[in-house]
């Protein structure tokens, strides 16, 4: 893998050249380890956002991106596996309910989550403001959770496609997050390595997603779509809409706690909606499509499923979640119907809140967050609370009020409606 050095590469393909599978190999290679300078990175990430790369590049890439780590394997365990990765939303806990509830169906869900950065929340996140429960396994750990409960939720290690963690990072503070094959070949390498049998994406697509979209989201599922077919995962997208947050709560430990609802057999419809749609895909996707996912949440055993999974990270899920220290109610200014909720201002509001975080290496407040009373179609009454604000520090309502304005409509008069369907469409 000699022969080639930075500038070559990066100048390939400035001058839109497509780059070779030994270029490809040996900039990720070298990056990894150093040889390649963040800077000459960046400026390569720069010209693949402007310049694309075909099919066979972003294949190339991906590989090269696996290769830089260790890949897992699940194949000994006594039941097929399937996961599933959302492309990030607002309020988006859809994981929460769905790995015990695909485990309480009989199909292991081995997830490597990460942590939120921006407006959308991280699943560790949110896990982590239960007490107790630990994010980081051991492969051994994972192995044996994954036999005994059926689905784990941890945190990615460091051997798992090395090459992304510092390539994302990167690509995170120079403006080249929003190039699709990088988006691709980050997620599904990750995913790859992994191990997974079956795996369902969740391509999200409005105002509080990365594709703003239907034909961008398009692309991307397509193409991630491509990648893990070829690498013999079978794998689906699902086009689902984003420019409404999901369900009634946007944070941590309040999206646990209506997950948990969900488990209970109730929880807001659109989530409940959304986990049995990804649910029925990863069963169908790992062979299993003669359970019905419905009748586990119904019956009680996608909760004690939840409750193995919570407890054998050291977590107690029957302890008192974290509570805020402050609140700050926002009451609706007329009565009418909403019309509008925009996913980006509740999830910037949530973010401003204490949520998430500007840095990775900054802490989040367990129980910082945003509910909203009301979804699209409902009637509101002026006076009567429309959101809740919660954080630790009364100073941050300020900031997250300005960013919930003009984030919602209300027409006065106007009549309720039901809400529109989640699930755009779907690839694969
Ligand atoms: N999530 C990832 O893991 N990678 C990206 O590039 C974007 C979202």
């Amino acid at each position: 893998m000699s022969g080639h050095d930075a500038i070559e590469v990066i100048s390939a393909k400035r001058d839109r050249h497509e780059l070779s599978d030994s270029q490809i190999d040996w900039v990720i290679d070298a990056y990894t380890k150093g040889a390649v300078a963040d800077e000459q990175m960046s400026s390569l990430a720069m010209a693949i956002l402007l310049n694309g790369m075909t099919r066979r590049e972003i294949a190339r890439w991906t590989d090269a991106m696996i290769a830089s780590g260790e890949r897992m394997d699940f194949s000994t365990l006594s039941r097929p596996t399937a996961d599933k990765h959302s492309t990030g939303g607002v309020g988006d806990k859809i994981t929460l309910p769905l790995a015990p509830l695909v485990a309480a169906c009989g199909v292991a869900v081995p997830q490597l989550s990460g942590r939120g950065l921006g407006h959308t929340g991280g699943t560790l996140d949110k896990l982590e403001s239960i007490p107790g429960w630990r994010a980081a396994l051991s492969n051994q750990e994972m192995f044996a959770q994954l036999e005994s409960v059926g689905a784990v939720v941890c945190a990615a290690g460091d051997e798992l496609a090395p090459a992304d963690k510092k390539l994302y990072a990167l690509r995170d503070v120079t403006g080249t997050v929003e190039a699709i094959p990088l988006i691709a070949s980050s997620i599904m390498s990750k995913k790859i390595a992994e191990g997974t049998g079956a795996l369902v994406l969740d391509v999200k697509v409005g105002t509080g997603a990365f594709m703003k979209d239907v034909d961008q989201a398009r692309e991307l599922a397509e193409t991630m779509v491509a990648l893990g077919t070829d690498a013999g995962v079978h794998t689906v997208a699902l086009l689902t809409d984003m420019s409404t947050p999901l369900g009634l709560t946007a944070g941590n430990a309040i999206e646990v706690a209506e997950s948990v609802e969900v488990l209970a057999g109730g929880g807001p419809a659109d989530v409940v909606e959304l986990t049995l749609a990804l649910a029925r895909e990863m069963l169908a996707g790992a062979g299993r499509d003669d359970v019905d996912p419905a009748e586990k949440l119904a019956d009680g055993s996608a909760m004690d499923a939840w409750k193995q999974m919570i407890r054998a990270q050291d977590g107690d899920p029957d302890a008192a979640l974290p509570v805020a220290r402050e609140c700050h109610v926002v009451t609706a200014p007329s009565s009418g119907v909403l019309t509008r909720l925009d996913a980006m201002a509740v999830g910037l509001a949530a973010w401003r809140l204490g949520a998430g975080r500007a840095r990775k290496e900054d802490p989040v407040q367990a129980g910082a967050g945003v509910v909203w009373h009301a979804r699209p179609g409902d009637d509101v009454t002026e006076g009567e609370p429309l959101f809740t604000l919660l954080s630790d520090d009364e100073h941050r309502f300020s900031r997250a009020l300005e960013s919930l304005e003009g984030g919602f409509d209300i027409e006065p008069g106007g009549t309720p409606f039901e809400a529109t369907p989640l699930v755009i469409d779907r690839v694969g």
